[in-house]
This record gives C-alpha cells, structure tokens and sequence, in this order.
C-alpha cells in the first residue's frame, strides 16, 4: 500500500468522524509492517477531555487488535468539507513514541500534494520506556 493508497482510507475515515463541538472532521490510516490496515476518526465528548483524536482510535484498535510492529500513518483533517494539513496533537505524538521506531512515517495531506516526515522529526528528545530506567543520562 502506497501513501496515496493511505491518504485515500484516512480520508474514507474521516467521514466517520464525530466531531459535533470542533467541526474539526479528522481521519487516519495506520498501516503495520506486515500490511494490515486500522483506520480510526476522532471522537469528540461533550467534556471536551474525554476526546479521542484520530490517531489514537487507529492505534487502539490495532493494539486492541494484536498489532505491534508499525510502518506510517497518513492523517487527515480540517473544518466540514475543507482540509488542511493536520499535524498530529502531542498527545498522539506520544503514543507513537511508545508504539513506533524512529523512522515510522507519518504523511500529511496538503490539497493537491502531501508531505512525509519521520516520527524522529516530529518528537525530538521524546520521554520513552528508556527514561524511566534507573540512572539513565
Ligand atoms: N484532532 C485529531 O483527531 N487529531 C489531531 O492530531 C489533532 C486534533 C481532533 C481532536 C478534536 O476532535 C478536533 O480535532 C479539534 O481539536
């Protein structure tokens, strides 16, 4: 699967988003090392808090799912109809961290082209599994 082929199931999935508060519609496409996909949208709360962002509901249901080994994910987001690129949130940066190699791809829908960065790229001097070991420097 090719990251156009990934662009057009986020924004299949974006079509599922429930975003009654924002009208921030986002979709996501994640893909494993062995070629399986989850697609997750957000899912906003009337307690703002208790939202899921996209990413997210695609990484829960892979995990959920038995999926461990993480290729890319393409995201995408925007207001009704529109789309603009849409960085993931830190939160989901995170959650990458916890679940991906450095070199996992997340790819950005930008209208007419889209742009891949490495998870190396968006989470610098991340707090991983490896922080919490005694004495680390
Ligand atoms: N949102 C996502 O689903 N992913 C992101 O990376 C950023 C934000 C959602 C959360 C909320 O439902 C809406 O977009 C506005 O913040």
């Amino acid at each position: 699967m090719n990251e156009q082929d990934l662009l057009c199931a986020a924004e299949e999935a974006r079509k599922m988003a429930y975003a009654p508060y924002s009208g921030f519609l986002v979709g996501a496409a994640l893909l494993t090392k062995d070629g399986k996909l989850y697609t997750g949208c957000n899912v906003e709360n009337a307690s703002y808090g208790a939202t899921n962002c996209a990413e997210r509901t695609a990484f829960f249901k892979a995990v959920s799912e038995g999926a461990r080994q993480f290729a890319a994910i393409a995201i995408v987001g925007g207001k009704g109809s529109e789309t603009q690129p849409c960085p993931p949130c830190g939160v989901c940066r995170q959650v990458m961290c916890e679940l991906c190699d450095p070199d996992f791809r997340i790819i950005l829908d930008d209208g007419a082209t889209y742009r891949t960065y490495t998870l190396r790229e968006l989470m610098p001097l991340s707090f991983g599994a490896d922080t919490l070991k005694k004495g680390a420097r």
